[in-house]
């Protein structure tokens, strides 16, 4: 009896170790062994735990990618541990990416989801990002622009961008839970989640999609399902951006859209975050002024300018790239000089032109990457403008495409 107990238990741990070790293998997160009083129990309970998370990150991954292994001696995994906590979040340089859940996006995927989509442009017109948001996460990105809609069915929220759908059976919660596993490996970081309703769907906006968003982000309550997620993994904080050391291990929640028909609709007190809405988000914006709290006067100066008119009047990508990148710079400066304790939000990126023949002109990737070797594009162009500007003060730069240009994201964030 107690050799067939011994038995039974090692063979147990035997497969527990093996099913670490595949998880890791393919990219996924180690168990976690904390309780030894009782390893029988436990080693059951963290393996079925373990096999939860596994499932849902697998669902997760068309958005999140998978989580490869951030070596110590990378600079951009834990890079806020070097900030102290009572640095302000507003002071700080945060590197982000624009359309962030674009990055399996591919002529592929758009040609499998055209019976849900119809027909649409090629999958450049809609690709900003090469690089899943695992892997973001690893490179330092701690801003994530995400825009949400029904997945097909309308039951499920998912992620789009404009009429393309990116993941069908991925659900926002699916890959909420990619973040919260991710932070719980880098308790020192902060990440910032802007979140908007993506219009242009062709999916409906109704009470139900409110609701649901509302259960997922609003301010934690002692009868409220979500009381665990939301206390340990979402800031719990409104109307302001707070120091660091408060925010560590948490995500910050940017609210990018109103409740229209969620009713009644939900006070201020029951939210968290900061709220960027479309009511004072001007479309196209140069340089918006968006208060984000009446009382304090708390303000975002925010650059989003994606619908580019080249200022020499002539349509080519170098007359296109230049005015987007005299816009950035320019907002940059106000950055560095102006208004130090304010939030600035600034993107890099920009949407693809179609000429009137219905071709595309310019898409995201060549804004951000340029025709190298003629027309370099914004990212190779802002590498040496942000290292000679080493430790000013630059707020959130988004970007498309920022991996291919290597140190662009050390340079933004300063180190
Ligand atoms: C989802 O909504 C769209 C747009 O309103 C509608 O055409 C479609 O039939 C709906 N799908 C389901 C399964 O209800």
């Amino acid at each position: 009896m107690f050799f067939l107990f011994l038995l039974a238990s090692s063979t147990y741990l035997f497969l527990s170790a093996t099913s670490t070790f595949a998880s890791w293998q393919q990219g996924g997160f180690p168990a976690t062994h904390s309780d030894r009083r009782d390893p029988g129990m436990q080693a059951t309970l963290t393996g079925l735990q373990d096999a939860a998370l596994q499932e849902i990150l697998r669902r997760g991954a068309p958005i999140l990618g998978t989580n490869d292994h951030c070596p110590t001696s990378s600079p951009t995994c834990d890079w806020m541990a070097r900030f102290p906590d009572d640095t302000r979040l507003v002071h700080m340089n945060l590197p982000g990416t624009h359309d962030a859940a674009t990055g399996s996006y591919s002529d592929a995927v758009r040609a499998g989801l055209l019976r849900y989509t119809g027909e649409i442009p090629p999958s450049r017109a809609y690709k900003c990002q090469e690089r899943t948001l695992l892997q973001m996460l690893n490179d330092g990105i701690r801003v994530f622009d995400m825009r949400y809609a029904y997945n097909p069915g309308n039951d499920t929220i998912g992620f789009w961008h404009s009429r393309a759908l990116l993941a069908p059976t991925t659900t926002l919660s699916d890959v909420l839970y990619g973040f919260y596993a991710w932070l719980d490996q880098h308790p020192t970081e902060t990440v910032l989640m802007s979140f908007n309703h993506e219009g242009g769907t062709g999916t409906p906006r109704d009470e139900k999609i409110e609701r649901m968003i509302f259960e997922t982000f609003s301010k934690a309550s002692s009868e409220d399902p979500n009381h665990f997620l939301k206390t340990k993994y979402w800031s719990q904080t409104r109307g302001e951006l707070t120091m660091l050391g408060e925010s560590r291990g948490k995500l910050v929640f940017l609210q990018r859209f109103l409740y229209e028909y969620l009713k009644p609709v939900p006070s201020d007190d029951r939210l968290v975050g900061i709220q960027l809405g479309p009511n004072r988000w001007t479309d196209n914006g140069q340089n918006i002024e968006l208060v984000y709290n009446d009382a304090t006067g708390a303000t975002a100066y925010i650059q989003d300018y994606y619908g580019v008119t080249p200022a020499d009047g002539t349509v080519t990508h170098n007359s296109l790239i230049s005015t987007k990148f005299d816009v950035l710079t320019t907002h940059l400066e106000r950055a560095i000089n102006t208004h130090p304790d304010q939030l600035f939000i600034n993107f890099a990126s920009a949407a693809y032109i179609r000429n009137s023949a219905g071709e595309i002109v310019i898409d995201p990737k060549t804004y951000a990457l340029g025709n190298e070797p003629n027309v370099p594009g914004i990212n190779q162009r802002l590498l040496p403008w942000l290292r000679e500007r080493k430790g000013r003060r630059l707020g959130i730069i988004m970007f498309d495409f920022y991996d291919a240009v290597p140190g662009l994201i050390e340079a933004a964030i300063g180190i």
